[in-house]
């Protein structure tokens, strides 16, 4: 589906933002997991939010869509059945990475795991080593690409260390983890968000974090009978929300009230990049926790938006896994800022949905900016705006909805192709631009 998004004369009002979809995943799996039922409120209702609720039905959980709130009914942490037809994850890097933890552990059971042409592209090998490690049988697609196969075992206990700082990586660990027979812990090179370690402190799962060398940080985790999650409500999403923050802070006259939004210090490193250049973004957002606390909660603000001049700035490769997703909202900023704006470390965004480097930097070209990228990131040079033309999002949400933001700000409108694909992680996307232009 093609777009032409028009320039905004200003953008006015509120919104609450969709819910998290990273939480949204975890809700589910953990709450499969449990052996009561699970409610959860604010479940975000997408494409791949939804894959995952079709992949737990499909290993027997009864999962009740009701309008306001999803009911899991699991059966506990063991029996799943083996499939004979694939798990289809659609276009989820998430639960292609977090279920093989679960399915790993399942003794003698197998199961596929496929998706669409974008997953095909993106590597599980980085799961699959650590599995192998504990025992599990993993044969993927040239030893690295979905679709693959995983063969359940009596799982070992493994103290991972992570080459690169990845949530999935580190919460797909953590589910073998919970069903290992000895003890499990991984070790991250960075900080990286901390929804499923926040979700297991509250199902009263032993676990525990602190500092490791060189500033990384090590989690372990206990083996256990049962979890018991009470229900849970998931935050709105800041990933999304940043999409926004990015139109308010650039359309001329802009001001903004995004209400409900998930403000966990992991999932921020966005609005502090945006508010080292000078954007007006105020919230209640959360402080950084010392390594060895785990809060069993996730924050919550309003977040109050103003347009204003923004200045260049240099993203550091610790920073990155903290801001990993708005990393291409960053590159905008940074065609509008006054100065030279840097990413540096940031090669994982090459195995996203898409390459990011090379689209976000072809794409925002064709607009008009001054961007070149580089092995692990971008260099953007401020150029006071962009004249607008042509976007094709290749089917990644985050650049069809990044084209979108740039047409507001754009001189004479952006035509996004794709634009359908918002339909991943926000379904409302267009709709809440609409309300608020
Ligand atoms: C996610 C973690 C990030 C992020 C992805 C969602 C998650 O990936 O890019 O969109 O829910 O854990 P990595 O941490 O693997 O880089």
């Amino acid at each position: 589906m093609r777009v032409r998004v028009e320039p905004a004369a200003r953008l006015r009002g509120e919104v609450a933002p969709p819910p998290d979809k990273s939480v949204s995943h975890r809700a589910a799996l953990l709450a499969a997991m449990n052996s009561e039922p699970v409610r959860i409120r604010n479940y975000l209702d997408s494409r791949d939010t939804n894959a995952t609720l079709e992949a737990l039905r499909a290993l027997g959980v009864i999962v009740e869509s009701q309008p306001d709130e999803v009911i899991v009914r699991g059966g506990g942490l063991r029996d799943l059945p083996t499939l004979d037809e694939p798990i289809n994850v659609a276009n989820s890097g998430t639960l292609i990475r977090l279920l093989p933890g679960w399915l790993a552990a399942q003794e003698g059971g197998s199961w596929t795991l496929d998706g669409d042409e974008s997953i095909r592209r993106r590597p599980v090998d980085r799961i699959a080593r650590p599995l192998t490690m504990m025992g599990a049988r993993i044969q993927a697609t040239d030893d690295r690409f979905p679709p693959f196969k995983v063969r359940g075992a009596r799982l070992r206990g493994l103290d991972y260390e992570m080459p690169v700082a990845s949530a999935q990586v580190k919460s797909c660990v953590l589910l073998a983890g919970l069903l290992a027979y000895g003890d499990v812990a991984v070790t991250e090179p960075l900080a990286s968000r901390d929804h499923t370690e926040r979700l297991l402190a509250r199902g009263r799962v032993g676990i525990v974090r602190g500092p490791a060398e060189n500033g990384a940080l090590r989690v372990s985790v206990s083996n256990v009978d049962e979890l018991e999650i009470d229900d849970i409500e998931v935050p709105g999403d800041l990933s999304s929300a940043a999409f926004l923050m990015a139109a308010g802070v650039l359309v001329r006259g802009s001001r903004l009230l995004l209400r409900d939004v998930g403000v966990n210090w992991t999932r921020c490193g966005f609005v502090r990049i945006l508010q080292r250049m000078g954007g007006v973004v105020i919230g209640d957002f959360e402080s950084p926790h010392a390594p060895d606390d785990i809060p069993a909660h996730e924050p919550v603000s309003d977040i109050d938006v103003t347009a204003g001049p923004l200045v260049g700035t240099v993203v550091e490769a610790h920073e990155v896994p903290l801001a990993i997703d708005e990393l291409p909202l960053v590159a905008l900023l940074g065609a509008f800022a006054e100065g030279r704006t840097v990413v540096r470390g940031a090669g994982e965004l090459r195995l996203k949905e898409s390459d990011r480097i090379a689209l976000v930097c072809e794409g925002l070209r064709d607009l008009g900016a001054d961007i070149e990228a580089t092995d692990d990131g971008f260099m953007v040079e401020g150029t006071g705006g962009l004249e607008g033309g042509g976007f094709d999002s290749r089917g990644d949400h985050r650049l069809a909805m990044l084209g979108a933001v740039a047409g507001l700000a754009s001189r004479d409108g952006v035509e996004v192709e794709g634009m359908d694909s918002a339909a991943i992680s926000y379904p409302l996307f267009l709709d809440h631009i609409g309300t608020l232009a």
